[in-house]
């Protein structure tokens, strides 16, 4: 890893730079827009994947913020969560109407891909108790092990929760292959609604699990 790499929570500042290294690191999901539409949609992705994580870092060089790494471990303190979530969620809706987020046609047609694919998780997740919410390292610091660092760092995060497991879902066009080196196991296989939508062809999604009494990502 460059020696120059440090991490720290997510700031609402860093919102357009996490969104341009999505865009990069999620090229399937870009392609259905245009340039500064393709950050925007990312934008609405990262808002929204911060308003249900509980877990927000990032890593940074001396000069950007070059990755990063939601989670949700579960708490204690349900009710907080929850009220803090609905703010979040509430605040996006908001930014959604003001069409902060882009065309709001084009965002409504994902909503059923996005809906079957909150199904198809519900049914197939793990009864874990946290979960990788959204990963990615931008494309030119990647193989550099700073989402190595990222994921220990939520590991030992977990741990410290006292969590036994940790779920991720992910698909076949992504990196699934980081999560085996981990050490994560593959849980279930079934088709992913929203890549496939997004893919216009059958894209194969997956749930990896990581079992911590079994491993730490030291493997
Ligand atoms: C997944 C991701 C965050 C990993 O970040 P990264 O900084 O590139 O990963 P690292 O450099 O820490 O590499 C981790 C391990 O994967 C291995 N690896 C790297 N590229 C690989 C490849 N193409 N195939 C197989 N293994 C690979 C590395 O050798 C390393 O293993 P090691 O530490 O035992 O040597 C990054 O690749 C990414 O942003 N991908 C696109 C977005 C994505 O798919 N996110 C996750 C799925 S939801």
């Amino acid at each position: 890893m460059s020696p120059t790499t440090a991490f720290r929570h997510y700031r609402r500042t860093d919102l357009p730079v996490c969104a341009g290294i999505a865009a990069e690191a999620f090229p399937l999901q870009a392609s259905r827009f245009a340039g500064e539409e393709a950050s925007r949609f990312m934008r609405a992705q990262i808002d929204a994947c911060h308003a249900v994580a509980n877990y927000h870092e990032v890593a940074v060089t001396a000069t950007e913020v070059v990755g990063l790494i939601f989670g949700r471990v579960r708490r204690r303190s349900v009710l907080i969560s929850t009220g803090q979530m609905l703010k979040r969620l509430l605040l996006i809706s908001v930014r959604f109407l003001l069409g902060r987020y882009g065309s709001r046609r084009k965002l409504i047609r994902f909503m059923n891909p996005c809906l079957d694919q909150l199904r198809v998780l519900r049914r197939n997740m793990p009864a874990g108790q946290a979960e990788v919410v959204l990963f990615a390292v931008a494309p030119k610091y990647q193989g550099k092990r700073i989402g190595r660092a990222l994921m220990d760092r939520f590991v030992h995060h977990a741990l410290r929760c006292g969590v036994k497991s940790i779920s991720v879902p992910t698909d076949e066009t992504a990196s699934f292959w980081f999560y085996e080196r981990y050490g994560f196991r593959r849980w279930a296989e079934y088709k992913d609604p929203l890549e496939s939508y997004l893919a216009d062809r059958p894209i194969t999604g997956f749930i990896y699990q990581l079992l911590l009494h079994k491993a730490d990502g030291q493997e």
